[in-house]
């Protein structure tokens, strides 16, 4: 089967399509044809060596996502033919998705939504599970008020929009106007570039993606979660009653299950940029790295 590897770190150039065996499940394991998968910044990161002491031994198979068709669903009641969408641990596993076949555990699978196409399905599962667990563990509730900073990135998006459908007050922190127009189509109230818009604000919350650490704008007593690893812990808080976390996302077949519902009862839009075939995989990535995107990056198989 055909799957994209790296066998050194660098520039897209190192990205090769490659033949590799079959996988074979294990128990518990569900075997899923890829459709298509997203690229993330961690993949990114990955291929160019910047994760430091985590990076997988090489050669790798990239990938943390999918949507596809299950081929074998073993003991799992997911049948053969069932559409579905997964995310896989990448670098704690080493099992990436950006492979004609997977096997995953039948716990991080779930069935795909009904209402959109696996193309644009295969963009929500890092990060949106990255969103819901992030706003989980921020306990934001309906009638509460949350900045979400960078709410119009691959996680951000996502965040705002599922924060909305549970009644939540969302402001948003963006980069660029383009990214104000849709921070405001997805019901955000106040919508600024300038993180001084937002100081004293007294938020309940602040979901932070790109490490903005605008810590003066969360309340004392309130929760600031960031999931920018690389820009590092966020600073104390604990004399103003602050809990901080940066957030870990985890494989859960349960959040994407809840994902996939939100899309098809419409709260949850999915954002497609651009579609490369596997082939394609190296243009993929360095239009992933010029920036500027509404939506992301889908490679389709
Ligand atoms: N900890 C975890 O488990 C976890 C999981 C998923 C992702 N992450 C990390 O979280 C980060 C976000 O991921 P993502 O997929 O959402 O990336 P993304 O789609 O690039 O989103 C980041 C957003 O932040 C915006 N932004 C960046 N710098 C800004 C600034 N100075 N002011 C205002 N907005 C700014 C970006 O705008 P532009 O498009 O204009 O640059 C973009 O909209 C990445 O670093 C990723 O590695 C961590």
């Amino acid at each position: 089967m055909r799957a994209i590897q790296i066998d050194r770190f660098g520039t897209p150039e190192v990205l090769d399509l490659v033949e590799t065996p079959r996988p074979a499940p294990g128990p518990g394991e569900v075997l899923v044809r890829t459709v298509a998968s997203g690229i993330n910044p961690v993949d990114d990161k990955t291929r160019e060596g910047a994760i430091g002491e985590g990076a997988p031994p090489l050669p790798t198979t990239l990938g943390w996502e999918l949507a596809g068709v299950v081929v074998d669903g073993g003991d799992s009641p997911l049948e053969a033919g069932e559409r579905v969408i997964a995310m896989s641990h990448q670098l704690g596993t080493t099992r990436g998705t950006w492979a004609d076949l997977v096997a995953l555990p039948a716990e991080a699978v779930a069935v795909a939504p009904r209402a959109v196409s696996l193309v644009e399905a295969a963009t929500l599962p890092l990060p949106g599970l990255t969103a819901l667990q992030t706003l989980d563990w921020l306990a934001v509730s309906a009638g509460e008020r949350l900045l979400i900073a960078g709410a119009a990135g691959a996680v951000g998006g996502l965040a705002l929009q599922i924060a909305r459908a549970r009644g939540v007050e969302v402001d948003a922190l963006v980069s660029r106007d383009a990214q104000a127009g849709f921070a405001r189509e997805h019901g955000a109230g106040l919508v600024s570039t300038d993180p001084a818009a937002f100081r004293g604000g007294g938020y309940h919350a602040v979901f932070d993606t790109f490490g903005a650490f605008v810590t003066d704008a969360v309340a004392d007593g309130g929760r600031y979660a960031s999931i920018a690893t690389q820009a590092g812990p966020v600073p104390d808080l604990s004399a103003r009653g602050v809990r901080t976390t940066v957030h870990q996302v985890r494989e859960d077949g349960a959040g994407l299950a809840e994902l996939a519902r939100l899309v098809d009862d419409g709260a949850l839009r999915p954002r497609v940029h651009a579609t490369y075939g596997l082939q394609e995989i190296r243009a993929a990535h360095e239009r992933f790295r010029e920036g500027g995107l509404a939506g992301k990056i889908v490679v389709t198989f």
